[in-house]
């Protein structure tokens, strides 16, 4: 298929749910062609009918990275093209750190680590033959401090912000921007759970949170349609808190 310059399309893992929905719906309002992947039919499905035709699902568990080849040829020769890829989706545990098996360890660093490295490295041999793209890895606080009890977490957040300064470097003279999101405490699922059963650490998160309010996804959504975007064209290997000053509070 004939790349199309006046389309652009990308792909938000997660997209389904929460912080990667966010930035699906703002791909979606500004006419960029976004698929979304996911492991929940359900959720995607939901998805599809709240963002609109501009708005493709499909199903697809990324920490099975043998699946991962399959799922980016099936995208190149359905749109053609790959102008952005967002690798959103994650998932967190929180334990102390005795009580953390091998197995678990091993689980979230799959999914929120080596499955971006295989997805990128599959994405990256498309856009290095179309002499351009742009790759946003969403990140976290717990690459920018120490925070208890997510230890297999943390471990993959930081060598998310790594693995986005290596890659920067060896694409970027290639045409591919790559950068990092770390969103501070936003409102989703994945914060209610850690944070409504824990009155201490909600408290420590509000008291070092400048802006004294948790953000929405939609303030995630507006940074990677920025950083997606030719606004963006000479930034590259950044990692960006988006998080109401908590990266810098006291
Ligand atoms: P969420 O749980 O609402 O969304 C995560 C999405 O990833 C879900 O749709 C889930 O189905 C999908 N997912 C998980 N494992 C998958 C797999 N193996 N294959 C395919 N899809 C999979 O959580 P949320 O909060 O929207 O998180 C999105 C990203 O933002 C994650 O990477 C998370 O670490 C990061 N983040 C979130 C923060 C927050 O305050 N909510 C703060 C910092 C980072």
């Amino acid at each position: 298929m004939e790349r199309d310059n006046q389309k652009k399309v990308a792909i938000v893992t997660g997209g389904g749910s929460g912080i990667g929905l966010a930035i699906a719906s703002k791909f979606v309002a500004n006419h960029i062609h976004t698929v979304i992947v996911g492991r929940d039919e359900e959720k995607l499905k939901a998805a599809t009918n709240q963002l609109g035709e501009c708005c493709y699902a499909i199903p697809c568990d990324v920490s099975n990275l043998s699946s991962i080849p399959g799922l980016v040829d099936s995208i190149v020769s359905r749109f053609g093209q790959i102008d952005i890829l967002v690798n959103n989706a994650g998932i967190n545990m929180k334990k102390d750190f005795t009580e953390v098996t091998d197995e678990e360890f091993q689980q979230v660093i799959t999914t929120n680590l080596c499955s971006v490295f295989s997805l990128s490295r599959e994405v990256v041999k498309q856009m290095l033959k179309q002499g351009n793209g742009s790759i946003i890895n969403i990140s976290s606080m717990a690459a920018q401090y120490g925070l208890p009890k997510v230890i297999a977490y943390s471990a993959s957040k930081t060598a998310i912000d790594g693995m986005t300064r290596a890659m920067a470097v060896e694409l970027s003279p290639k045409g591919i921007r790559v950068n990092a999101i770390a969103p501070g405490f936003i409102e989703t699922d994945m914060t209610a759970k850690a944070l409504n059963a824990d009155p201490e650490r909600k408290q420590k998160v509000f008291g070092r949170t400048p802006m004294g309010y948790m953000g929405e996804t939609a303030d995630i959504g507006e940074a990677a349609l920025f950083l997606s975007s030719d606004a963006a064209k000479y930034i590259t290997g950044v990692v960006l808190p988006v998080d109401g000053g908590n990266s810098i509070g006291f």
